[in-house]
């Protein structure tokens, strides 16, 4: 079977206008800006409006508009959206078919929503890439795109100074013929046994949220932090290890690592396991907290838009979240 080359064709991102700081914060829990920047990184993140305009797929449209600018194309080439979000705009239908319809594509093209939060980018991608490879399809729209803000309990600070909503896509598509830009290898993953490290058990089919766990706050989502940094540290390092193994490279030749922005500490550390240069090292945790699914992507968009990523350049994705889910993609920009 002929096999074709993946290439990211476009990127675009939509962050929402208002800005929540950890001085805000301040001010609705008992925390400071110092503990949130020494434990974490994050500096301020940014909160959908509630009134509507910014929810998941009205960010995923916005910053399709910039992927589709970037690549010179129109929406109809696109063969299948993959939605990544563990905030859908509803339960049904899925985000990805809402999208489609925002977007005016009329070519029926698949739509198909993610839940593997922090990783649920990296898993579109490594996904779109294998159709794309077989000739599946010739074009995906990749997104992760969150708005946490709904499920944060703003009354608990271990929570809520964390995370941000955010949108972040790519446009891939099979690489012209003699073109250089390429996924390397990929690599997807889970454990469930670590579920409980991160969970959000009332609202499912299971437990259906009633008045008592509105009254009591048992609804949101609960994390046990201190465990998810274990891991997380040592899955990220191991992620990006098996997609190097796989494509018979080294660090070395790695330009850029995107990791999951959760908190700068695990991104730190997952450097140091390593051995990579900090200034290979892609952040913004500080701007914008842990979007979820969207960090990665909004991370690659902006290091291209700022020239730091270049074509020609190896870039490694590498991801994490709840489930535990975790994946990584080495890909030739
Ligand atoms: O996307 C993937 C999922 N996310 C992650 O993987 C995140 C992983 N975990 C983390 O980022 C960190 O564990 C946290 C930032 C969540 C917590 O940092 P930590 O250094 O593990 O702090 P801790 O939970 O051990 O808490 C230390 C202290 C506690 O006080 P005591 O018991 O020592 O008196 C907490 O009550 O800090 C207290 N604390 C806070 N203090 C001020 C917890 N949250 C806050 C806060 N402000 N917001």
């Amino acid at each position: 079977m002929r096999h074709y080359q993946t290439k990211i064709l476009g990127t675009g991102i939509y962050l929402p206008k208002r800005i929540l700081t950890n001085t805000d914060l301040e001010k609705m829990v008992e925390t400071s800006d110092q503990w949130i920047v020494e434990r974490t990184g994050i500096k301020e993140r940014r909160i959908c409006s509630p009134d509507g305009g910014e929810f998941p797929t009205d960010m995923a449209y916005h910053a399709t508009q910039q992927a589709l600018k970037m690549a010179n194309l129109s929406p109809n080439v696109i063969d299948m959206i993959l939605f990544g979000s563990v905030t859908p705009d509803m339960k049904l239908p899925n985000s990805a078919s809402i999208l489609q319809t925002k977007l005016g594509i009329t070519n029926k093209c698949a739509c198909l929503d993610l839940a593997a939060a922090c990783s649920g980018f990296v898993y579109g991608l490594n996904m779109a890439h294998a159709m794309i490879q077989t000739g599946m399809i010739k074009t995906a729209l990749v997104i992760g795109s969150e708005m946490l803000s709904r499920e944060v309990n703003w009354k608990d600070r271990s929570i809520c100074i964390l995370f941000g909503d955010g949108c972040g896509v790519a446009l891939v598509g099979r690489a012209p013929e003699g073109d250089s830009s390429a996924i390397l290898s990929t690599y997807l993953g889970a454990d469930g046994t670590g579920k409980e490290f991160f969970d959000q058990p009332i609202g499912g089919a299971v437990t259906p949220i009633t008045a008592k766990h509105l009254v009591e706050e048992s609804h949101y989502m609960k994390m046990k932090g201190g465990e998810m940094f274990k891991v997380a540290t040592r899955t990220l390092a191991q992620c990006a290890k098996y997609v190097l193994d796989d494509a018979k490279m080294s660090l070395e030749q790695v330009d850029w690592l995107i990791p999951h922005q959760a908190n700068l500490r695990i991104i730190e550390t997952t450097g140091k396991i390593l051995g990579i240069p900090e200034n290979k090292v892609i952040i913004n945790i500080q701007k914008y907290g842990n979007t979820s699914a969207a960090t990665v992507p909004i991370a690659f968009h902006e290091a291209v838009t700022e020239g730091k990523i270049k074509r020609g350049d190896v870039v490694l994705l590498d991801a994490f979240g709840a489930g535990l889910t975790f994946g990584s993609t080495l890909l030739r920009y």
